[in-house]
């Protein structure tokens, strides 16, 4: 009796020992795994982590992109806008210059035309020629253009002095008329 007593107790401090091995091995085992999976999951936030730090640079270096087309875009226009104000500036300076020229060269050759008809309409224009004509000075341009063209066709005759008026303006040219009666009018 004292032997089988003694023989289970070496069986079963055997058994202790032995289980308590495995368990040891069992929870060292559990250990690792535990922390190879605390390892992964570390290493997968990790690289998360850095899939969204990559995800934002890209973001932000396509907003930078897209920011920097729109502003290129933008400078394009305003460049064209410029030049073509640019453009219309000279154009109209340029248009301005020519209708001075013009102005300039009409009242100087009106001046210069009218130099021959001082002699009955006076030099202001304000004399009726011979006492039989109207006052020319400050009538409408067109109006003398037209009596003018009217003398020089020999279709007009108001006090019987037509064809003297038509010897008057027979060697005058459309431009000298338009002149001479656009100086008459300024009068
Ligand atoms: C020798 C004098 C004389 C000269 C120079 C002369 N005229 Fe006359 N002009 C007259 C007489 C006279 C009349 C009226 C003619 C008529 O019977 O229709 C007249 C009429 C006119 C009229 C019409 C007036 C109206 O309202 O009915 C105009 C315009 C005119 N002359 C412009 C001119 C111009 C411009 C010149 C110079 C290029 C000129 N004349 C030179 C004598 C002259």
């Amino acid at each position: 009796m004292k032997h089988m007593i003694l023989l289970s107790l070496v069986c079963s401090s055997i058994l202790f020992t032995g289980c308590g091995d495995d368990a040891k091995k069992a929870a060292a085992e559990a250990t690792a795994k535990t922390s190879d999976i605390a390892k992964d999951t570390v290493t997968d936030l990790q690289q998360a982590a850095a899939d969204a730090a990559e995800a934002t640079k890209r973001a932000a270096e396509a907003t930078a992109r897209l920011a920097e087309e729109k502003a290129a875009e933008a400078k394009a226009v305003a460049e064209k806008a410029a030049a073509e104000l640019k453009e219309r500036a000279v154009e109209t300076t340029e248009a301005a210059t020519e209708l001075a020229k013009e102005v300039m060269s009409n009242s100087s050759a009106g001046e210069a035309a009218y130099a021959k008809c001082t002699g009955c309409h006076g030099k202001d224009g304000k004399t009726k020629a011979l006492g039989k004509s109207e006052i020319i000075a400050g009538q409408p341009a067109a109006d003398i253009e037209k009596k003018m063209a009217e003398y020089k066709a020999g279709t007009r005759d108001v006090a019987g002095m037509g064809s003297l008026m038509k010897g008057q303006v027979a060697a005058m040219s459309d431009e000298d008329i338009k002149a001479v009666s656009a100086y008459i009018s300024a009068m």
